[in-house]
């Protein structure tokens, strides 16, 4: 088969080496890819916005499956213009997407149809907003916006002046654009967070193992949110207890809600959890594959994702038997200086060879471009340091000891992957 996967982060990396264990795929483009991806699949460059330019590819290029793995293409329509132009491509249609690119829709069917998540109210009007949080007087109280904002549309107030101050800077100040029209004003929760990645064909629903993110910058949960510093799979909180109450009361009720709005979810449905004392809640959906918990998910996958592209494209999802490997993965993040604010580009990176001595390692690229045999940094996480292993505790000694081979000028990492709460 010859597959198209689109995008150029670590999660595409991720993918894309999956995809290359398959004995069914026999070409692998990436568009636009980056410089790891470069040395694993062609790359091509056409922009992840360009719908036509992609359709285009596939068609002269007899692509057999297009891979959609980030948020904004998804939620334009790549997939539908995809399907149209009668190429089979893996992520859900617009009208499916919009659980992850408008936070009022997945709030509201969540009230809908009885999903545990925060209580909310939806605003479109600043002053409205505003008025609430002072008199609800409640803090810590988390502002979000609408739409798509790079991961960084969450505040958590923890005053009433900051929930006022993010609520103007969303709203009049358009921080994150159009995306902050309306913003949800929402209870905060407390408890261990879980990402739950699960394949479905928009009738049943299977999930992946368990993982769980390191969002912010720094050692002990310090320092601005990222899009994501670390993972480890399985998520030591998520028990099969809990599993099992997540797929009654949240998995399988999401799935038919979909169903029921005539938005058939059919994809990677990213559920982010959090286990609180009153049960478990979704913070928020994802309509893609987690990055970096792809990073840690896809290694423990034994099943031919492709055959899990075809099921799922097909809707016989429920005919396959999906296996992971045991024990656990562990991704470290090394990311540019400076990184979630500005930071600097083209740093050349050194080391890359060296950590293919450690045994069970393997760096997926998310921020970095290839050059004369070179490797220079171009973006704001750049590496994602994996190791799959027995236990959590070897594949963190092994990604740990792989990142120790490698250096850039400005790199830091989180020393804490896999300890905090
Ligand atoms: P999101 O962009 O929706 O993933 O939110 C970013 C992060 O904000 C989440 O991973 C949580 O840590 C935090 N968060 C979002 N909503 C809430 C909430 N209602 N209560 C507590 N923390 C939250
Ligand atoms: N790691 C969080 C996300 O992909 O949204």
């Amino acid at each position: 088969m010859n597959i198209l996967m689109i995008g150029s982060g670590g999660r595409e990396h991720a993918l894309v080496k999956k995809l290359l264990e398959s004995p069914k795929c026999t070409k692998l483009y990436c568009a636009p890819g980056n410089g790891g991806i470069s040395r694993d699949a062609e790359i091509i460059d056409i922009n992840v916005m360009d719908k036509h330019g992609m359709v285009e590819f596939a068609k002269k290029n007899s692509i057999d499956l297009a891979f959609v793995a980030p948020d904004d293409p998804l939620a334009d329509g790549m997939v539908d213009a995809f399907e149209d132009a009668g190429i089979r491509a893996f992520g859900p249609n617009a009208k499916a997407a919009v659980i992850e690119a408008s936070k009022v829709f997945s709030k509201n069917l969540m009230k809908k149809y009885n999903i545990p998540t925060a209580k909310y109210e939806v605003f479109d009007n600043a002053e409205k907003a505003i008025q609430y949080v002072k008199a609800e007087n409640t803090t810590p109280v988390v502002v979000k916006a609408d739409g798509l904002a790079l991961g960084k549309g969450v505040i958590i107030a923890q005053t009433i002046d900051e929930a006022v101050a993010a609520i103007k800077s969303i709203m009049e100040d358009k921080k994150f654009g159009d995306s902050g029209n309306n913003i949800v004003i929402e209870e905060f929760l407390t408890g261990p967070e879980v990402s739950v990645l699960a394949f479905t064909d928009g009738k049943c629903v299977k999930p992946m193992v368990s993982s769980k993110d390191h969002k912010r910058a720094y050692d002990n949960d310090e320092g601005l949110n990222t899009g994501g510093m670390g993972t480890i799979s399985p998520n030591p909180y998520y028990t099969d207890e809990i599993a099992q109450v997540c797929m009654d009361t949240i998995f399988k009720p999401t799935i038919d809600a979909m169903n029921k709005e005539g938005r058939p979810f059919k994809g990677c449905l990213y559920f982010g959890l959090m286990l609180t004392p009153n049960g478990p809640k979704v913070i928020e959906y994802n309509a893609r594959f987690g990055d970096p918990e792809a990073q840690v998910v896809l290694p423990r996958l034994k099943t031919d994702l492709v055959d899990i592209c075809e099921a799922v494209i097909d809707e016989k999802l429920s005919d396959i038997d999906i296996e992971w490997y045991d024990g656990a993965a562990a991704c470290v993040v090394m990311a540019s200086g400076g990184y979630p604010l500005a930071y600097k580009k083209g740093i050349e990176i050194f080391g890359l060879d060296d950590n293919g001595q450690i045994d069970g390692a393997v760096v997926y690229h998310a921020g970095t471009k290839y050059e004369d045999g070179k490797f220079y940094t171009n973006g704001g996480r750049v590496l994602g340091v994996t190791a799959r292993a027995g236990s959590l505790d070897e594949a963190l000694q092994k990604a740990y000891a792989a990142v120790d081979k490698i250096r850039f000028d400005g790199a830091h990492f989180r020393k804490d992957i896999g300890k905090t709460k």
